[in-house]
């Protein structure tokens, strides 16, 4: 039996960055490179003053021409990631009722914060098995409807959409942490879409960015003015009014907002989303295909108009162990594709943002199919 360990990827199968991990994810050496260009002017400078709200200013602008926001849609930004950000949802955007689509880890925390929150009334969730995605029923006095765009843990994505038949009132919030960027949305159809920017946008984790329409915002001074307790740094008001001045209610990492930023301006001088998302499509396209002709294994999401551009996850047959795969692709440097640790399958989960090359992940395949070929070798 050829231990595992014995197993030696030749090199010239091996992709050129071996960063395929579901955040945080392939930061581009450029995006390093400019910021040391910046490091003695811009880091460790005051975030209140021209320095930094410029860098603010170009977060807000680089995301309003990437997704054309539509008018009057605003870049609000704050401290915490997405998770921070579902408390403030919980605080500052739910009035009473809001329905919940659970299809995996992310999409069901949101839906416990809510449920948790003693100022709300009873909660709406829609649930379906990891590996599918329920849709949205509209019902009268539901106030917001809240999905994941991308579900990171499972790698099922929607489109998301505004529910025919929901009050005129009420507010679409889509979970875009691991989709902005990367999948095609209709900001129209969503009231706020937020995320953070260690997935896509090839940055650190720590902060939040949502994109408001007008009836977000509305429901935010609503709120705020009904006198409801809202601890401070979950005041979405506050969020917005400073975001207004290019600033952050509290100090922000300068690091993340300027590696966004690099990131931002690629995409844009590039393309914009529509090149993004002809990365993601070429890079995941190549996985499910492979996957799809392999004898030992297979999409785990079994409709294919649920597979995420961004995020594959491919489940092996029972006799090849998928966690002996990923040490072996490990000890090569080809890191993080493991599954969501909670999931349980057999798979490996490989996270395909714009940051990483197609090719890449052409020959990150050919790895998979190296090691699986030696391991069955020495099983004969
Ligand atoms: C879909 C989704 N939502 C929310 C989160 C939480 O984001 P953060 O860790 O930035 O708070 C993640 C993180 O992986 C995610 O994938």
């Amino acid at each position: 039996m050829l231990a595992a360990d014995s197993i030696n990827i030749p090199s010239d199968l091996l992709p050129s960055d071996g960063r395929f991990g579901a955040g945080p994810s392939k930061i581009r050496p450029s995006q390093i490179e400019n910021l040391v260009k910046v490091s003695g002017t811009y880091l460790g400078t005051s975030h209140r003053q021209n320095t930094v709200k410029n860098e603010v200013a170009r977060t807000q602008s680089g995301l309003n021409k990437l997704f054309s926001l539509p008018k009057e849609y605003e870049v609000v930004l704050g401290n915490g990631g997405s998770t921070a950000f579902w408390e403030i949802a919980t605080f500052s955007l739910i009035r009473d009722r809001a329905q919940f689509l659970t299809f995996g880890e992310f999409g069901s925390k949101f839906a416990s914060s809510a449920i948790a929150a003693s100022h709300l009334g009873g909660q709406s969730v829609i649930k379906s098995e990891p590996g599918d995605a329920p849709e949205f029923k509209a019902e009268v006095g539901i106030d917001a409807y809240c999905s994941p765009h991308n579900e990171t843990s499972t790698g099922v994505a929607i489109s998301p959409y505004r529910p025919a038949g929901a009050d005129e009132g009420a507010l679409v919030i889509v979970d875009a942490t691991s989709a902005a960027g990367g999948l095609a949305v209709n900001l129209s159809e969503v009231d706020v879409y937020y995320f953070s920017p260690q997935k896509c946008f090839g940055s650190d984790g720590g902060l939040w960015v949502a994109l408001m329409s007008p009836r977000a915002i509305k429901r935010a001074e609503e709120i705020k003015a009904s006198g409801r307790y809202i601890p401070a740094f979950l005041d979405l008001m506050t969020a917005v009014e400073n975001s207004r001045m290019n600033q952050t209610y509290n100090t922000p990492a300068l690091t993340t907002i300027f590696l966004m930023n690099e990131q931002i301006d690629w995409f844009n001088e590039n393309g914009g989303l529509n090149w993004c998302i002809s990365r993601t499509s070429e890079s995941s396209m190549a996985i499910y295909d492979w996957a799809e002709k392999s004898n030992f294994a297979t999409p785990y999401v079994v409709d294919p108009k649920k597979r995420s551009g961004v995020v594959a996850t491919i489940n092996f047959v029972d006799d090849i162990d998928a966690t002996v795969i990923s040490k072996i692709l490990r000890r090569h440097g080809i890191v993080d594709v493991e599954p969501y640790r909670k999931l349980g399958k057999n798979q490996l989960r490989i996270s395909v943002f714009p940051a990483v090359e197609p090719d890449d992940v052409k020959a990150l395949l050919k790895c998979i199919d190296f090691v699986v070929a030696k391991l069955n070798s020495s099983q004969s």
